[in-house]
């Protein structure tokens, strides 16, 4: 599919809600237990039918989540873009079955205005994310990060002003640590935006939420978990067993270090797929059905570089 406005989503994308979608916390919002996250494979230097490809496939099999920031690319930006395009293109039809969200707290543009947590910093962040994403509104709008040089109201007010705004739909929090994370869900409720959900890295080899007790106060207060690097960015799957494949983000990628490859990791992954082929399962479906299985955990936003991924992960749920 690459004339602009033919894309015709399949029929059967809802077929098998029961199995994929899942309540978020205690909201009226349902989420795909598999999301698709645009950290990697849809900027500016990817190719645009590959993510293109990737993203039919997803919204083809009722993945309908589809999650951004604004600086994400490379370059910083373009994978908003990328979906902006996308929009054009392919999904402005379905605007309203699809829930995007996008994201602003790490650094973005140069000088004082652009990172952290500032007032100043989100709502003009949120601005440039809308007109690259081609949308009036985001469905979720999330604080990257925690700034403890910004006064937590600062941030939260700035948040509640963004819903009132219509600017997001919903609010979340992402890599926030506990306490403040509470504060967070007191404010937010008391000024009538509360917390939708959490962005938390969860895999098998990253158990901090669980360990810090995030899951478990989330589940406590009726707020969804999403679990991002459910994969541990491709560590968890067959991928790097027999060395480091030229295409892998190991190899071209600094977010992924070759010294990751640890012989611990390697005997790990074959204890795992030993385990997998007992269920009828790859390590990469082991990984991602081991977080869904925890209590609290909404959904799983996992990354790939090819449509052949994304079908083989969905298969953890379908
Ligand atoms: N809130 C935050 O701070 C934060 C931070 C990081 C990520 N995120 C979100 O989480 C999303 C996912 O992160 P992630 O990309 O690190 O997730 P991930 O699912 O852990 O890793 C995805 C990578 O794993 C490899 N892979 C995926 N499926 C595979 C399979 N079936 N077999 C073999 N290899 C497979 C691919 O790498 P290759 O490229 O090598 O093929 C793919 O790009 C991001 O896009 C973003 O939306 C949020």
């Amino acid at each position: 599919m690459d004339i602009k406005g033919l894309y015709t989503a399949s029929e059967t994308r809802y077929d098998q809600s029961e199995q994929l979608y899942a309540r978020c916390g205690r909201s009226g919002v349902m989420l795909p237990k598999v999301s698709l996250g645009f950290w990697h494979n849809f900027g500016g230097v990817d190719p645009y039918e590959r993510s293109r490809a990737i993203t039919h496939y997803a919204f083809d099999h009722g993945i309908t989540h589809f999650d951004l920031a604004n600086n994400y690319g490379p370059p910083y930006g373009s994978a908003e873009e990328t979906f902006g395009r996308l929009m054009d293109d392919d999904f402005r039809s379905y605007r309203d079955e699809l829930f995007i969200s996008t994201k602003a707290g790490y650094d973005m543009w140069p000088g004082p205005y652009g990172d952290h947590g500032s007032r100043k910093y989100l709502i003009s962040s949120l601005d440039q994310s809308l007109k690259r994403m081609r949308l009036d509104y985001v469905d979720l709008f999330y604080s990257h990060r925690f700034d403890p040089d910004t006064p937590v109201e600062e941030t939260l007010q700035a948040m509640v002003d963004i819903v009132r705004s219509g600017k997001a739909l919903y609010l979340g929090i992402s890599n926030w640590p506990l306490e403040p994370l509470k504060q967070a869900v007191e404010y937010l409720r008391a000024h009538d935006a509360p917390l939708l959900i959490y962005q938390g890295r969860l895999n098998m080899l990253h158990r901090k939420p669980i360990e810090e007790g995030i899951l478990d106060f989330c589940r406590e207060q009726g707020i969804g978990f999403i679990a991002y690097s459910p994969l541990a960015q491709g560590l968890l799957s067959d991928r790097y067993l027999e060395g480091i494949p030229a295409d892998s983000r190991m190899a071209k990628d600094h977010f992924l270090h070759p010294w990751a490859r640890t012989d611990k990791l390697l005997q790990y992954l074959h204890e795992l797929q030993a385990e997998g082929e007992t269920h009828g399962r790859t390590i990469a479906q082991e990984a991602l059905a081991w977080i869904l299985a925890q209590a609290g955990v909404t959904s799983v936003l996992a990354g790939a570089s090819s449509v052949a991924q994304l079908e083989s992960n969905l298969h953890a749920v379908l």
